[in-house]
């Protein structure tokens, strides 16, 4: 039989699928909330989610596996059910984020360490017994002037090979997401600026993974794609973020790992969309490439929903058509008028 890993991987980058990131912190899903002024209450964030799962249909087609917080994958639905029932009933991963949050680097200047490492084996059983197949840390690298230092890169490398061995002895997939911001305010962020950090990053990452023994076809890199930062006045087209990108994971992903779901990072939803399926479009490799995406699914769902139970359909239709969209990109079969 084949390894469990192996197989779970390999079943996230299915073709026509990918990963949907409803797992924001209950401080990040805030947020999220104050832009359509509703309280985040814990029934609210279950109303919310439980409204983006019932899209079975979406769910079905499109969605592998799905990126839970620590609350939902203990929550129940409305009617009593547990919520992770719901992505069982539609063949989708249960997956769950365990890092806890990017801190301070002492001493270090705008720069953070994932932390989260603590007690992690422990915690990695329970969501394997509660059902999760996979899991999710976010290292997070930031470009200014004078970042990212090295040792910030290989601090975050570190923790991220160790939670990712931890993963893996629990029979967790881990999904790697070293993120390079894009919204740092440095005008220095060029696209050329971002894909050397970007490989810079990949390679020292890759090397501690090996170094820890990981087993790299069970794993799933959720990278940023190589982009300039949102205030750099140099906006390189949708053509070169995707050319790229796909130079930078065919130089520095090994093609041992199962496939690479992005990240959308603050991207428009039109734009996450269009360069995955430009990449998709024009790769000379065989590489498995997708989506991962948090705001970019769900930004025009959240509007649409603004808290209120008589938006619910208008919200799930919102959410099937991104859904729908980033499957086709996935093919490379997006198209600018299927917008409309
Ligand atoms: P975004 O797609 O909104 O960047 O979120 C993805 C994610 O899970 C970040 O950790």
């Amino acid at each position: 039989m084949k390894n469990i890993l192996h197989q779970i991987a390999e079943k996230l980058v299915e073709n026509g699928k990918g990963i949907l990131a409803a797992d924001e912190s209950t401080a990040t899903i805030t947020k999220r909330f104050d832009q359509i002024n509703l309280q985040s209450t814990p029934e609210n964030r279950r109303n919310y989610r439980e409204m983006l799962f019932r899209t079975t249909d979406a769910m079905e087609s499109y969605i592998s596996g799905v990126i839970l917080y620590d609350e939902t994958i203990r929550q129940d639905c409305k009617n009593g059910e547990k919520l992770i029932d719901l992505l069982i009933a539609t063949d989708t991963l249960i997956g769950i984020k365990v890092d806890t949050g990017a801190k301070p680097l002492a001493l270090l200047k705008d720069e953070t360490v994932t932390e989260g490492l603590d007690g992690l084996r422990g915690r990695l059983t329970e969501y394997a017994q509660l059902g999760a197949s996979f899991a999710k840390w976010r290292a997070v690298i930031s470009i200014t002037d004078k970042t990212p230092t090295d040792y910030a890169i290989q601090a975050n490398a570190d923790a991220l090979a160790r939670y990712a061995a931890l993963c893996q002895e629990n029979s967790l997939v881990p999904i790697i997401e070293p993120e390079i911001l894009m919204d740092g305010d440095t005008s220095k962020h060029t696209i050329e600026k971002c894909y050397e950090v970007t490989s810079k990053t990949l390679d020292i990452v890759f090397d501690e993974l090996t170094k820890a023994s990981v087993d790299l076809k069970g794993i799933i890199l959720k990278p940023n794609m190589v982009i300039a930062g949102i205030h750099s006045p140099n906006q390189p087209s949708g053509f070169e973020i995707a050319e790229q990108t796909l130079k930078c994971l065919k130089d520095h992903m090994p093609d041992n790992v199962p496939g690479a779901c992005f990240l959308s990072g603050g991207q428009n939803d039109i734009d996450a969309t269009k360069h995955l399926s430009i990449m998709n479009k024009i790769k000379d490799f065989d590489i498995n490439l997708s989506f991962s995406y948090g705001r970019a699914l769900q930004q025009s769902a959240l509007i649409a929903w603004g808290g209120k139970d008589e938006n619910m359909a208008e919200a799930q239709q919102a959410f099937r058509h991104r859904a729908y969209m980033n499957s086709l990109a996935t093919k490379g079969e997006w198209s600018e008028h299927l917008e409309k």
